[in-house]
């Protein structure tokens, strides 16, 4: 896209992602020793919002879906790494796999010691 992710020292990978693909995801970003990762339950839907999409047995309509948002800040450096690690566990290739975006991070503090950029990831 327009601007190269290189001009940035960190990014944060926002991936919404299935539920029940958390553990999986998140074993898999363990593997790859990012420094750390929030998660929040989300609902929203994407450009299919107006089909039907299951979600534990139920058909959800133009109706907000549950998803997870996982969010991981990590050099920008690795952020296709990231990318291709989460896609290989969370993709099925059905509606409703979800969706990553990448933004970039200006700074990053590690409160106890006031490390900052990559150092306090
Ligand atoms: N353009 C967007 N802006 C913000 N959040 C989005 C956007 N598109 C998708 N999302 C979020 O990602 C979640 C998953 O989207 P979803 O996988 O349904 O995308 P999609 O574009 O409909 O692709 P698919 O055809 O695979 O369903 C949504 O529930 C929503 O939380
Ligand atoms: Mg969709």
């Amino acid at each position: 896209m327009g601007v190269d992710i290189d001009a940035f020292e960190l990014v944060k990978v926002e991936a919404m992602i299935r539920p029940f693909k958390l553990d999986d995801v998140k074993e898999r970003l363990t593997e790859l020793e990012v420094g750390g990762m929030t998660v929040t339950e989300v609902k929203g839907f994407g450009r299919t919002g107006g089909k039907t999409e299951f979600y534990r047995g139920s058909a959800y309509v133009i109706d907000f879906v549950p998803k997870i948002k996982i969010e991981v800040v990590v050099p920008a450096a690795r952020s296709e790494e990231v990318i291709a690690a989460i896609r290989e566990v969370a993709a099925s290739d059905r509606i409703g796999d979800g969706k990553i975006f990448v933004t970039p991070v200006l700074e990053a503090v590690r409160i106890r010691t006031d490390e900052r950029g990559e150092s306090a990831l």
